[in-house]
């Protein structure tokens, strides 16, 4: 944000004027990185400054409101994809309240409007504002119909099946329930489940999100419910849009009434009578912020009875019975000193700022992230610069501000480096994509010990009794540092170093041995799968063993491929299913020398048996599309859909009309449903096995 100097009533008409037409751009640009890109670019109380700075120069020239201005309108119009939802009564915003001044003002307009005496009681509730997503779900006969987001305020977007996911929110609503309701409230993630997706993610170089609401956000918005299922969200909620049949005295009344139903409700909502007591409540919440399992940006404070609210009504975007006492993002000045590089376990370069240790709100931050490369330009960051970082919950700290005023003359634009900072390898980033990887794999010592534990996991050598642990150790001793030198151990006296170690009696090394030396002749797409190539699933690997039947004549042509107007890259990305971005990413494995040379120690050592195309003329699945949902119990679902394959089927990951047959175990959910729907053969797994002989 750049910041205004001149006071607002300083302000000559023509400044006015120009300054409101920058904010009603930048606030729309802001609006929409955080409503439809769940990806903010300021924090909140930045955000909130320029909505207050637009509104004090609307209020001192009212005449210049621009039709296209920001108090007019909430929120950002919805993203492409899901299907509208027009709400029948408006999800409006609040007004926010920042200071003790604030409150009181907000309670002495309410007193003004109502005509009401300085000692005339207003009864309030004070209810904790959660930071995360606002979502309304219309029940009719107490049974939920349609679920939306908040949208622009007028529509959102249809997530009613992701609703449903939530486990926390009813499909049926208990005792007595009006003809029609839509219930209001927030849907969020807690900061230990957030800080879990995010390790999660990271782990298979997924999405990482910035913060609890964000990955909220990302999660409810999913285009497939599948996915929302798996996130960890809950809710709270708080209000209502149409209802028809019922009423209540007040929002007090109104919280029992979806507790009875079977609504989560915040059990830290408190009745209170006086702008004391309201602020009393507020600072003790702000005491406990820290502590609370979600975040929270408020106290949301709004008039008890609902006839008070009635006559009070709104001001353009929000209820003048209602507002959001914000707290404060904590934040500190400090100088940052160094950027450094970390090397994920998938290869993603990730920068991370060193800063000159600083408390905010009694945590020493010595580290910021700084999320990617883009990021770093688009903010301009550079060594050396005075930076506000913010502190928010159990959220990384997080630049927010470079004080460009306060930078050293000689700085210069931070340069991404291109090589990775472990290995030296190239670091390449892709089409479309945000991060940088390194394209060292194997010998990425960052990278290397999650790549030789995908090698013997169970879908690829799948080397009997040697996990994850074995390879840590094996790894961190120097014993195997390389996948061919898990096959080269024995003949450099792996025997004797591993008779010394503790739980390696002689017994289980005889058995290790034994069961390396069993997978030294491997099947051609097992062998494929294993090198854990990017986006080189059991699925890609798969088609490259049928496209070309030969180890050597597949590395032939990857290594020709690299040529991208040869033959062999044309014919590499007219394998079906094969799309440029995967034909890309094998090319660059083999553009490597040091998997070139990795492949030639491996193929020192192994058998790479020709891919033989299965005889299914006998299997009662050859040509069936089938698609596995629920939990397996027999078969882990690689095994179900390799199986699957070698009898000639298609296995699929979702359900049409093409689908052949579900195979459905328990706790299988939207694809089940949408297979009876369809009408299409569901049968369980022991059915599934008896069909295809065992
Ligand atoms: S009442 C017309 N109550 O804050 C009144 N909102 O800044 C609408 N929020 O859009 C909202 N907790 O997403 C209300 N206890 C609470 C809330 C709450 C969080 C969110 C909600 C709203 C936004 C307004």
């Amino acid at each position: 944000m750049t910041l205004r100097k001149v006071a607002v009533a300083d302000l000559t008409e023509k400044q006015a004027a120009s300054e409101l037409k920058v904010l009603a751009t930048e606030i729309a640009l802001h609006d929409s990185a955080y409503h439809r890109d769940d990806a903010p670019t300021i924090s909140d109380a930045t955000y909130d400054a320029l909505r207050k700075r637009n509104d004090a120069i609307e209020a001192r020239f009212p005449e210049l409101k621009r039709s296209d201005s920001p108090s007019k309108k909430v929120g950002s119009a919805p993203a492409t994809g899901f299907k509208k939802v027009q709400h029948s009564v408006p999800m409006l915003s609040l007004g926010n309240a920042f200071s003790d001044e604030d409150v009181a003002a907000f309670v002495d307009r309410i007193r003004r409007f109502l005509d009401m005496d300085a000692d005339q009681a207003i009864e309030m509730t004070a209810e904790p504002k959660i930071d995360g997503l606002s979502f309304s779900a219309r029940y009719e006969k107490g049974r939920l119909a349609v679920a939306a987001t908040r949208g622009d305020g007028s529509e959102g977007e249809d997530i009613t099946a992701n609703i449903r996911t939530i486990k926390s929110l009813p499909d049926f609503l208990m005792g007595d329930v009006p003809k029609v309701i839509e219930i209001r409230g927030e849907v969020y993630m807690t900061k230990s489940d957030f800080a879990g997706l995010n390790a999660a993610q990271e782990a298979k170089g997924g999405k990482v999100f910035a913060n609890p609401r964000n990955a909220a956000a990302g999660s409810l918005r999913q285009l497939d419910p599948a996915i929302t299922a798996e996130r960890p969200l809950k809710a709270f909620t708080y209000g209502w849009g149409e209802v028809q049949g019922m009423e209540w005295k007040t929002q007090w009344d109104f919280l029992q009434s979806l507790k009875a139903w079977g609504f989560p409700i915040n059990s830290r909502t408190k009745l209170v009578k006086s702008v004391e007591a309201m602020l009393k409540e507020y600072n003790k919440l702000g005491e406990d912020r820290a502590g609370l399992p979600y975040d929270i940006d408020g106290m949301v404070y709004k008039v008890n009875r609902l006839d008070l609210q009635k006559r009070l009504g709104f001001v353009s975007r929000a209820p003048r019975w209602a507002t959001a006492h914000k707290y404060s993002a904590e934040r500190a000045e400090t100088v940052l000193e160094n950027i450094d590089i970390q090397v994920g376990r998938t290869g993603t370069l990730t920068p991370v700022a060193r800063l000159k240790p600083v408390n905010v709100g009694g945590v020493v931050v010595s580290n910021a992230t700084l999320h990617n490369e883009d990021e770093i330009a688009r903010k301009d960051i550079r060594v050396g610069d005075h930076v506000i970082i913010q502190r928010a919950g159990d959220v990384i700290p997080q630049v927010v501000e470079v004080l460009t005023a306060k930078r050293p003359r000689d700085s210069k634009p931070y340069r991404f480096p291109t090589k990775c900072p472990a290995c030296g390898s190239h670091a390449v980033r892709e089409d479309g994509e945000v991060a940088r990887r390194c394209t060292g794999g194997l010998i990425c010592p960052a990278q290397a010990v999650e790549r030789l534990k995908h090698f013997v996991s169970r879908n690829a050598f799948d080397i009997e009794g040697f996990g994850e642990k074995n390879i840590e150790a094996f790894f961190t001793d120097q014993l195997i540092e390389s996948p061919a030198d898990l096959f080269t151990l024995e003949k450099r006296g792996g025997r004797t170093k591993l008779e010394g170690r503790e739980g390696w009696a002689e017994k289980s090394i005889d058995n290790l041995f034994a069961a390396i030396d069993r997978r030294r002749t491997i099947s051609l797409e097992r062998f494929i799968y294993a090198l854990g190539i990017r986006q080189v699933g059991q699925a890609t690997a798969r088609l490259m063993a049928q496209a070309y039947g030969s180890f050597s004549a597949w590395r032939k042509a990857m290594i020709a491929a690299k040529d991208k107007e040869s033959g062999a890259y044309q014919d590499l990305n007219n394998i079906e299913q094969i799309g440029e971005s995967v034909a890309d990413d094998l090319v660059e494995f083999f553009a490597e020398k040091h998997n070139r040379d990795i492949l030639e120690a491996l193929s020192k050592e192994l058998t790479v048996e020709d891919f033989l195309a299965p005889d299914t003329s006998a299997s009662p699945i050859a040509g069936k599309i089938v698609v596995f949902t629920g939990t397996l119990e027999v078969m882990s679902r690689g095994e179900a859909k390799a199986r699957a394959q070698s009898l000639g089927a298609k296995v699929a990951g979702s359900v049409s009309k093409k689908t052949d047959l579900v195979v459905a175990g328990p706790g299988a959910g939207s694809k089940l449903k949408e297979a009876e729907a369809l009408g299409i053969k569901v049968v369980t797994e022991q059915e599934y096995l008896a069909l295809i002989g065992g």
